[in-house]
């Protein structure tokens, strides 16, 4: 399977996805979560980060860029490259030496650095009926490739018919 599409239509259910999504992350996987702006990028990073037990207050990184939170057992590096002003700056961003780290790395925009990472999950948000969101989920490379198929199961198992 190459993709699931899922209806969100409550904040409740994105912090659902994103609690099936933190179960299965390891140390250096990399999210990239596209969607237009207000499309519920930064809420999911949000669900991600309380169910890995981070207790910090995790807010938008448009000025700085890039925040980063220690969990019990995953550090989430979490980037907003909205104000990316050219693909040169990602360098000085530090997410390499992040990942080489063992950080987890959650990135706003990421369809803007799709090529720079050839092994990532990548969640699609859209704005879908009244307030709801359509979050698509696929993935790059082989490390996802193994573990998609359950992770799509468990995405499934909870949804709403
Ligand atoms: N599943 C959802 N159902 C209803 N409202 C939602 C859902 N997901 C997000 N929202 C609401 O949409 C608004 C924007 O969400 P959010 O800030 O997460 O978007 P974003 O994609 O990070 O935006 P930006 O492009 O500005 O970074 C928030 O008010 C949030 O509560
Ligand atoms: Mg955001």
């Amino acid at each position: 399977m190459l993709h699931i599409t899922l209806t969100a239509t409550s904040l409740d259910e994105t912090a659902r996805i994103a609690k099936v999504v933190a179960g299965e992350l390891r140390p250096r996987d990399v999210l990239l979560l596209t969607g237009d702006l207000g499309a519920g990028k930064t809420t999911f990073t949000k669900a991600l980060c309380a169910a890995l037990g981070i207790t910090d207050a995790v807010t938008s990184p448009t000025f700085t860029l890039v925040h980063e939170y220690v969990g019990s057992r995953l550090t989430v590096v979490h980037s907003d490259l909205y104000r990316l002003e050219r693909t040169g700056e990602l360098d000085d961003l530090g997410l390499d030496d992040a990942r080489r780290r063992g950080a987890v790395l959650v990135v706003e925009w990421g369809d803007l650095v799709l090529d720079a990472f050839d092994d990532a999950l990548v969640i699609a948000f859209a704005h879908a009926d009244g307030d709801s969101r359509r979050v698509t989920v696929s993935w790059r490379g082989s490390g996802w490739e193994a573990r998609f198929v359950r992770l799509s199961e468990r995405l499934q198992a909870g949804a709403h018919p």
